[in-house]
């Protein structure tokens, strides 16, 4: 699964308005501003959006102030996200108090989630649309336009909107790819198998004429997306059933592209074949997100999981028997509801029995309509706080020292953009490092390799490495 790890995220806001202009035509010119909170799906989505508006004549622009429409692309997984939602919404109303005209709506999991409830407390809203709606976005635009109220689209329909969207316009170096939606694994805790419905793959074809697509414009690495991603299934085109590993096959075969991702996968679904393609495929990176959410079996259970924390174990086993030098990310919930210390402490050992190159983890929070918001055996707040903190600092140190350890060695790194410093140029390692160097921009867009110099906590930094005539002089 792949919702929100990220906080409200204005950088990706950033992202998803930075678009280049389209070219000139005659059709109206209107200003579009897109807020995305949330993971990379939501990211992805918001792209989308904007390339669907974009043959109405809609352009991003930077500031919600500037626009003619502002579409706030939200997210539930996290605490309190439909306040959040309000009180974002508060304050852009003075927006539409002074331009009637501008349309505002709401997308994404709190649209999925809230419905009407949105247009009851804040009126002002336009459209209300859920994340398998988006393809009827200009029909949406069209329709509030001319309707009184607000329109709301929160079905799921029996179509499927990978069927409808319009091919990403400018991909960029590392570019998202969804390859599946929705989840049937209803995790005692999580709202994705309400908001995002049921599981559903995109067809092989479809995909790999996408991937062909983006790496013709540009793109060098693919991260390929899914709430659920590695029980992605389809028929490969010649009436065989296939799983992920053999799609990441044929993606690799792709002349160009170097880096393939693919996230947020579940222990379950980890099957042999892609388990033989991180041994096999070069270009799928040595870097794996694999949610565990708790070490203990008791809790594991309670959360409906559908597997212990052995196999987890012994699948990471067999995932580093395959591909020696990969490196785990994994998410963790602290105080799922009947959680004891003794739980707690098992899900220590396993963090410290695996050893994550990076982690996100959450303080378990209950969401309406999930079967642990009603478990019995609450969590006492300050109990999980401190268990949480006790989690953070160990996650910590151990993404720390792998940084660390990473001191000295030569590290091929995929550049896509310049630093946050004049002349620096900044990318990723294989196993999803940040890492900055002095250097030239045509390394944008390349992988090289590069010497890291000093491992951050949260981040690399690099040099370039001497070339070979200045080895020779050596
Ligand atoms: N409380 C806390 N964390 C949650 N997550 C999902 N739902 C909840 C919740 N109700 C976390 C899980 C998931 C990540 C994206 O968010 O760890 O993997
Ligand atoms: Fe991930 Fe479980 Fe939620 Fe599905 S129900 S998206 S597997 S946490």
């Amino acid at each position: 699964m792949t919702p929100a790890r990220m906080p409200p995220d204005r950088a990706a806001a950033d992202r998803v308005t930075a678009g280049p202009p389209p070219a000139a035509d005659a059709r109206p010119k209107r200003r579009l501003h897109v807020i995305t909170w949330g993971c990379q799906m939501n990211v992805y989505d918001s792209t989308r959006m904007q390339d669907v508006l974009a043959p109405l004549g809609y352009a991003p622009v930077a500031r919600p102030e500037d626009a003619d429409m502002v579409i706030l692309n939200t997210c539930h997984i996290r605490e309190n996200a439909s306040e959040k939602v309000f009180s974002e919404l508060g304050r852009l109303r003075p927006i539409k108090q002074a331009r009637p005209d501008v349309i505002f709506a709401v997308a994404g999991c709190v649209a999925q989630a809230e419905g009407r409830e949105i247009v009851a407390r804040a009126p002002f809203v336009d459209i209300v649309m859920g994340p398998q709606t988006y393809h009827r976005l200009p029909e949406m635009v069209a329709r509030a336009a001319r309707a009184a109220g607000a329109v709301i689209e929160t079905e799921f329909p029996a179509e499927s909107k990978f069927d409808h969207l319009p091919d990403s316009a400018a991909p960029a170096i590392s570019a998202f790819l969804t390859i599946q939606e929705g989840c049937d694994k209803f995790c005692s805790f999580c709202v994705v198998p309400y908001t995002r419905g049921a599981e559903a793959s995109r067809p092989m074809p479809a995909v790999l004429a996408e991937a062909r697509q983006l790496v013709a414009g540009g793109a060098r690495e693919i991260v390929l997306l899914g709430q659920n991603v590695n029980a992605w299934h389809g028929d490969d085109g010649h009436g065989h059933a296939r799983g992920l590993g053999r799609l990441i096959r044929e993606l690799a075969s792709i002349p160009g592209l170097l880096r393939i991702r693919y996230t947020t996968s579940h222990p379950r679904d980890m099957d042999d074949d892609l388990i033989a393609a991180h041994r096999d495929v070069p270009a799928l990176v040595p870097f794996l997100h694999l949610p565990v959410q708790s070490g203990s079996d008791r809790v594991l259970a309670a959360m409906n999981r559908g597997h212990t924390a052995d196999h987890y174990r012994r699948l990471v086993e067999r995932l580093r028997g395959a591909r020696p030098d990969l490196a785990l990310s994994t998410d963790i919930i602290a105080g799922h509801p009947g959680e004891t210390e003794a739980d707690h402490r098992a899900t220590l050992a396993l963090i410290l029995d695996i050893g994550f190159a990076q982690a996100f983890s959450f303080k378990y929070s209950p969401r309406p309509g999930t079967p642990a918001a009603v478990a019995p055996a609450p969590v006492a707040e300050v109990e999980k706080d401190r268990r949480l903190a006790e989690i953070q600092a160990l996650l910590r140190q151990q993404q720390g020292d792998f940084n660390r350890a990473c001191t000295g060695k030569v590290v091929r790194v995929l550049f896509t953009g310049t630093g946050r410093h004049p002349g620096q140029v900044a990318g990723r390692s294989p196993w999803l490092q940040p890492v900055h160097m002095t250097g030239p921009a045509s390394l944008i867009g390349t992988e090289a390799a590069v010497r890291i110099v000093e491992g951050h906590p949260n981040s690399l930094a690099a040099e370039p490495l001497p070339q070979p005539e200045e080895l020779a002089c050596a």
